[in-house]
């Protein structure tokens, strides 16, 4: 009998892991995590797509190189989609409960409490980060699906690839497209500037020396990265000759 009980007192590693998503630790956690993981897809994705600005071949070149992965980039799709989907799950799960928290801390002190941060980008995290799930579903529709329905196939060193540089190129001659674009990356800059930061804090990397490097550095990424992504339907629509 003494033994039962101690059989079900044992701690289950499924119970553990879900305590995880219980937890406000464990949720920060997640956060913490998944948008870190984000920001390394969103960085590559950058360093990849830069190749639109050395043509067509290059473009596709880059496109050849991930499908030669074969399934190793389709595992790598479902991981991107089940990181973000954490993450948009989690982001609504930790406003609510802040939002929970600041109306106690107003009722008990009628203050906010010890000052912090506040700037327009950490004020608006849930805002920017609505308009960038919007942007990305039909960022995904446009490139990864629509482009599938009717490919075009180009050679390249011998190799067979689908063309994805001529939709590319023309959806980024559509003014508003290209408009459009650049006014999401100039979110995306603000998200990522005070996300990339805020990562840190919720995995309670804290020290007095290295926080504000740490934010710096925040910073100084996400003007790259919405100066990198501007950059590209700004060199498509004005330099890139229309055939
Ligand atoms: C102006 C800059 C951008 C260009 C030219 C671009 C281009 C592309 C292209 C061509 C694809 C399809 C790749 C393929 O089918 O193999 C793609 C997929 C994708 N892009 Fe972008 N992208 C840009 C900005 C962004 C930004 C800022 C984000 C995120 C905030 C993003 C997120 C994604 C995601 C999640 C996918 C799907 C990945 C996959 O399933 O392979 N993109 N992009």
């Amino acid at each position: 009998m003494q033994n039962a009980e101690k059989q079900t007192a044992k701690p289950n590693v499924i119970d553990a892991i879900l305590s995880i998503f219980d937890s406000t630790v464990g949720r920060k956690y997640i956060m913490g995590l998944s948008g870190l993981a984000l920001v390394g897809f969103i960085v590559f994705h950058l360093a990849g797509n830069l190749s639109l600005f050395f043509g067509a071949e290059a473009f596709n070149s880059y496109v050849l190189k991930l499908e030669s992965l074969g399934p190793l980039i389709r595992l790598a799709e479902l991981g991107l989609m089940a990181v973000f989907v954490f993450h948009i799950i989690f982001a609504f799960s930790v406003t609510a409960q802040n939002k929970a928290a600041r109306k106690t801390r107003y009722a008990v002190k009628g203050n906010a409490g010890k000052p912090s941060r506040k700037t327009i980008a950490s004020q608006s995290m849930i805002y920017t980060g609505l308009v960038l799930l919007i942007f990305i579903v039909a960022h995904v529709w446009m490139f990864r699906f629509a482009t599938r329905f009717n490919p075009e196939h180009v050679t390249i060193h011998g190799a067979e690839v689908i063309n994805l540089y001529t939709p590319v190129v023309a959806a980024f001659k559509n003014p508003w497209i290209a408009l459009a674009y650049s006014a999401v990356m100039l979110l995306l800059g603000m998200h990522v500037s005070h996300g990339f930061w805020s990562a840190f804090q919720s995995l309670g990397a804290y020290h007095p020396r290295y926080t504000p490097v740490i934010y710096t550095a925040g910073v100084l990424l996400a003007l790259l990265l919405a100066v990198g992504f501007i950059a590209l339907p700004g060199w498509v629509y004005f330099m890139v000759p229309v055939k």
